[in-house]
């Protein structure tokens, strides 16, 4: 048995980013999981797998689609799937064998097994059990299937399943037009797959900027994407080799059924808290499983602290391990905070689509007057010359006070151009004082200036 002012279960983003400061801070640290590798759902089955074959099958489509035009003549190249898969597989190990490195580096001890907390301030690895002043649940989360309906991740799948196919699949029937739905739509649709995206509410990704949603929308059915949408689905029912899905339309209930060679349901993913003992010890969650915290990631029960997908709020990764740092510092006795009005959210096909803060419909709910600075990737000439001119940036900004309050952008780069206002939001900068940024030329940041322009006087180039 082992005695540790910390122990983390779970080494996704949130949990091993948490034992990284808990050791930089000088608290003695280990890190239980069960998996074979660190890094979690992000780095093994999450965002790492995922944007690498984004960015594989983006380098086709540029091929197949840009090429000629640019002069660059000859055959577009094929698809071995196998190398793809090998490539992203390359990736993955890269960046989990690296946080192995950074564990090993900041002292932490990697407890290999999958934990439980038999009573506070013990932690129950296979037959040992250690001791642990502080511990901090990151146990994360799985995808959520719908009622009746079973992933055996060869025809229904999730994510995971989805990842990595055996081969591509002819036809693919996608339930749910969400972020995991639309970027791996977008690689199988590249790959030539025929992709349909079944979706139960009337626009997709719910929650974005409405305008982002509608033009995200025709921009990925010119890609090729089939959407029906307004529709509930029912049943998947799988053969060895083919699915059916069959949904009903909410506009006048009529019924029709699809058939895929693979259907991923991607309806949303659920906290993973069972198997820790959490319910005997008293810790409250909510009757899905999602662990209830103070402001400061305590639960309820003294000394267990809890964080990323198994706490409320966005399932991001960068949410996950913002809450890591500023948890092991409370637990250090420093003052951890984490501004959640400043999570930017990012979803990464071609064109990217990103956000942050308030959203034209929460500030008219709240009732709180503001001004909205669009400019459209049209007048930008960088953009042009990449041939994705297609989308825009709108800035919301305080009718009074011209703060910034919130940003949405569909356009090239658009995960990396929003922490440009994420940074002006955390200094509690106005539209003007980005506007009177100078931004290089030619670049697609100008296209950020432009839209905190136009909430002033006028953008220069609309
Ligand atoms: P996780 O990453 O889920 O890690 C939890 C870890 O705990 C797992 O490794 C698990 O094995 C381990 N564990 C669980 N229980 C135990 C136990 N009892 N004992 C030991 N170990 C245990 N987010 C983004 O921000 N950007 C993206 O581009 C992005 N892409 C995604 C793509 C896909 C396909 C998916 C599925 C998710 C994506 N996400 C993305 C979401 C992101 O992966 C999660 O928000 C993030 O991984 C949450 O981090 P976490 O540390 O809370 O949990
Ligand atoms: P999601 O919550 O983003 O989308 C689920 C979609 O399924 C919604 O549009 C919902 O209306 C729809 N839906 C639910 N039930 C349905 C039904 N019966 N029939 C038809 N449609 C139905 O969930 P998703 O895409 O599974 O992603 C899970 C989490 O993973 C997200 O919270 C996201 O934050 C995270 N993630 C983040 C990524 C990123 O940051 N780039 C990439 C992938 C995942």
């Amino acid at each position: 048995m082992a005695s540790y002012d910390v122990i983390v279960i779970g080494a996704g983003p949130g949990g091993y980013v948490a034992a990284i400061r808990c050791a930089q801070l000088g608290l003695k640290t280990a890190c239980v999981e069960g998996r074979e590798t660190l890094g979690g759902t992000c780095l093994n089955v999450g965002c790492i797998p995922s944007k690498a074959l984004l960015h594989a099958t983006h380098q086709l489509h540029e091929a197949e689609a840009n090429f000629a035009t640019m002069g660059l003549k000859g055959k577009a190249p094929t698809v071995d799937w196998e190398t793809m898969q090998a490539y992203k597989q390359d990736v993955v190990n890269q960046n989990t064998k690296g946080i192995e490195f950074l564990f090993k580096k900041n002292k932490i001890d990697w407890l290999k097994g999958w934990g439980s907390i038999p009573e506070a301030g013990k932690v129950k690895v296979g037959d040992e059990v250690h001791e642990a002043k502080n511990i901090i649940v990151a146990t994360g989360s799985e995808a959520a299937s719908l009622p009746g309906v079973e992933l055996d991740e060869k025809i229904v799948v999730s994510s995971t399943g989805a990842l990595s196919l055996p081969k591509i699949p002819k036809k693919m029937v996608v339930i749910g037009a969400g972020v995991i739905g639309l970027e791996m739509g977008s690689v199988y649709a590249r790959l030539g797959t025929e992709v349909t995206v079944v979706e139960f509410l009337d626009q997709i990704t719910p929650g974005m900027d409405p305008e982002v949603q509608k033009n995200f929308q025709k921009i990925l059915k010119k890609q090729g994407m089939e959407f029906i949408m307004g529709a509930a689905v029912q049943t998947v029912e799988a053969t060895k080799t083919k699915a059916k899905v069959t949904y009903k339309l909410k506009k006048d209930d009529s019924e029709a059924e699809l058939e895929a060679d693979v259907v991923l349901v991607a309806t949303g993913r659920k906290a993973f808290t069972d198997g820790l003992g959490l319910k005997d010890l008293g810790v409250k969650m909510t009757d899905r499983g999602v662990i209830e915290t103070d402001e400061h990631w305590a639960t309820s029960v003294k000394g267990i602290y809890a964080i990323g997908d198994a706490v409320k709020g966005p399932m991001l990764a960068h949410k996950a391990e913002d809450e890591g740092m500023a948890c092991a510092e409370v637990i250090a006795g420093k003052h951890g905070h984490v501004n959640y009005g400043v999570i930017p959210g990012v979803i990464y096909t071609w064109p990217e689509v990103a956000s942050v803060g308030e959203t034209e419909d929460t500030l008219k709910k709240s009732g709180r007057a503001y001004k909205a600075g669009k400019f459209s990737f049209m007048g930008n000439a960088r953009a042009k010359a990449v041939f994705a001119a297609e989308g825009f940036v709108k800035i919301l900004a305080d009718k009074e006070t011209d703060r910034i309050l919130g940003a949405h952008i569909i356009g090239p780069g658009a995960g990396d151009l929003i922490h440009e206002v994420c940074v002006a939001m955390e200094f509690g900068a106005s539209a003007q004082d980005l506007a009177l940024t100078c931004h290089a030329h030619p670049t697609w940041s100008e296209a950020v200036r432009e839209a905190a322009l136009a909430c002033g006087d006028g953008a220069i180039h609309a």
